[in-house]
């Protein structure tokens, strides 16, 4: 088990620690818009292995990350079991809403093997290519997916979402037991394709209540982690659920990931505190950082650094990348965290 991440996420300090950054590939690189505007939409981009493959390793030419995460999207997976899905320019993915038990009752689960056939072929291939780069697959946690599926499009505070969690459990239980188990299925043939390790992106975790937060993203992300670790021993987990502020001792605890992605709120020395040694943490440079450059990103990178030294840490954003970055900054970030 060489690779740097990998033996990161088994619970050794690296120094200097490994290095990826949430949204790695995207629209910030000339790159990829290049070949975005080739693939014709978005989903036709997700479901071509061959330009797939391509925009998830052009990050790793340019700057030499130690991970390369699949090129999909966490709505990928709602799309495979037939909801409606589009991403209209500027306004983010689109959904038909699940509104009632019928809704749900429509999605369907013998659609996905045939639906995900493209993207896991896109898996195989990276599986080649990746050198010494980690491949990561990935998934969206299932309350973060219900939240696109239910609002029917992006939201800040969710409110359809949380209100049909507190007024109709059955039917919002109902449809986050089908995606924990869905997500199951994808994540596995993700490994079996050849994934070596796989994130959860709870990226709305953050908006719940203690209540919520453990029916609806502790239990569900521990159900996971335990299907893979009884049908894949050995592939690692990292959960990411963004935000969660307090109850971030409690998700690593009871769901047994081997790696915690934090986000940009979170204060390192406290989650180092509160988090057991064996377990990886992830982040957290503020992507906004990032952007600016110059001053701001070295401190904040050399404090991050200070925080995590001697800890398996990987370096990482507390959040995506945000379009408008310059990748000279990228740059400059990889060089300070490898030269530490
Ligand atoms: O490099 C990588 O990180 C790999 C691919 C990846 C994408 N999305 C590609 C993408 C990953 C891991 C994701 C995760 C994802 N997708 C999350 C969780 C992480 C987070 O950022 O919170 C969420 C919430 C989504 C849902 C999603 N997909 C939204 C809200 C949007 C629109 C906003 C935006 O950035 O455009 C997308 C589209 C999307 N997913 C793009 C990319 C590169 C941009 C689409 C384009 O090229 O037009």
């Amino acid at each position: 088990m060489a690779k740097k991440l990998l033996r990161t996420l088994a619970g050794q300090a690296i120094w200097p620690p490994p290095v990826w950054l949430m949204r790695q590939a995207g629209r910030y690189l000339p790159e990829y818009r290049e070949v975005r505007a080739r693939a014709g939409g978005f989903i036709d981009l997700c479901t071509n292995p061959a330009l797939a493959m391509e925009v998830t390793l052009q990050p790793l030419r340019r700057f030499g990350l130690d991970a390369a995460i699949l090129f999909s999207d966490i709505l990928m997976l709602p799309w495979a079991l037939g909801q409606g899905l589009r991403y209209a320019d500027g306004e983010g993915p689109v959904l038909s809403p699940i509104r009632n038990a019928a809704d749900v009752r429509a999605l369907d689960a013998a659609r996905l093997p045939g639906a995900i056939a493209p993207i896991l072929e896109t898996v195989r291939g990276l599986r080649a290519e990746v050198g010494e780069a980690t491949l990561l697959g990935f998934a969206g946690g299932p309350f973060t997916v219900a939240c696109y599926m239910v609002e029917g499009k992006g939201s800040k505070e969710w409110d359809q979402v949380r209100r049909m969690a507190w007024s109709d459990p059955g039917l919002f239980g109902g449809l986050i037991d089908l995606l924990t188990e869905q997500t199951i299925v994808y994540l596995s043939a993700q490994i079996d394709a050849g994934a070596e390790a796989v994130m959860l992106f709870d990226s709305w975790a953050g908006v719940l209540a203690p209540s919520l937060f453990r029916a609806h993203v502790i239990q569900p992300s521990a159900r996971i982690a335990a299907a893979i670790r009884a049908r894949h021993p050995g592939v690692p987990i990292i959960g990411f659920p963004r935000q969660a502020g307090t109850m971030l001792a409690e998700f690593v605890r009871d769901t047994g990931v081997h790696g915690i992605g934090v986000d940009t709120s979170a204060d390192l020395a406290t989650v180092r505190e509160c988090v057991p040694a064996t377990v990886a943490i992830q982040g957290n440079l503020d992507p906004l950082a990032l952007l600016v450059g110059g001053q701001a990103l070295t401190r904040e990178t050399d404090a991050i650094l200070a925080a995590m030294q001697g800890r398996a840490f990987i370096f990482n954003l507390g959040h995506g990348i945000v379009p408008q970055t310059p990748p000279a900054h990228v740059a400059a970030l990889v060089a300070r965290v490898r030269a530490v």
